[in-house]
């Protein structure tokens, strides 16, 4: 259960395990292995956090000290997208040129990593963090979620941060339920539903 779990920053020594748990939740929230590239999927979604953002990088771990979840936040969404611009993607391009899809989800992730998405100033400019939070199966449905939101949650609010948003898979229905049931809400600016949430707690 996840009493034996403790709350932890996340070090440099954990970026492949994270790697894995995002690819092992990264199909709405199921396993996405032999859907893509092993290492794509964590250089788009945790990598630039680990690297840009570490200080709002967070674990869940075991009594062995070994990861089986995340959450990875980002205080400013703009100013982070900015650097990933000059300190990240550069180096994932050379990892994933154009044209290098090999598995079934990878286009789409390899267009991302040229084409970087932009999170519209209409969303940042009341929810300028953001996050994303990844948590093995065993790991999951034991408040260990709750509790690695709630940390970052915390380390916003000292930070004076106004307010946090999310993007969340519209198939991804527990993860939906998960953070309306934690207090996010749709993003009025947002006009597909399911795109984004914000968390007026966040305050
Ligand atoms: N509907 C309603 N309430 C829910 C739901 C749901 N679908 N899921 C959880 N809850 C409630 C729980 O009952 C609990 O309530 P309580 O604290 O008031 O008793 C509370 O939410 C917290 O639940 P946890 O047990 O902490 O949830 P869990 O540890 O499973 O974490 C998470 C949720 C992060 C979605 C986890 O299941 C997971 O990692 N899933 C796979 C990966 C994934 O989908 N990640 C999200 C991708 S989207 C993004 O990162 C922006």
């Amino acid at each position: 259960g996840s009493t034996a779990l403790t709350v932890r920053g996340a070090r440099a020594t954990d970026v492949a395990r994270l790697y894995e748990i995002c690819l092992r939740t990264g199909a709405a929230g199921s396993d996405a292995t032999g859907r893509h590239d092993p290492l794509l999927l964590g250089d788009v979604y945790v990598g630039p956090y680990l690297a840009l953002s570490p200080d709002l990088a967070f674990v869940l771990a075991g009594a062995d000290d070994v990861a089986v979840g995340y959450v990875l936040g980002v205080a400013d969404t703009t100013a982070f997208e900015e650097r990933c611009d000059v300190e990240w993607w550069p180096g994932a391009r050379e990892r994933h040129p154009v044209g290098s899809a090999t598995h079934p989800g990878d286009a789409e992730l390899v267009r991302l990593v040229h084409e970087p998405e932009r999170t519209p100033s209409a969303v940042t400019a009341d929810f300028p963090a953001h996050l994303h939070i990844d948590l093995l199966p065993e790991a999951q449905g034991s408040g260990g979620g709750r509790r690695l939101v709630e940390h970052l949650l915390a380390e916003l609010r000292r930070r004076g941060v106004p307010g946090v948003h999310l993007g969340v898979d519209p198939e991804n229905l527990r993860a939906r339920g998960f953070y309306a049931h934690l207090g996010f809400r749709p993003v009025p600016a947002v006009t597909d539903p399911a795109a984004a949430a914000s968390d007026p707690d966040a305050a």
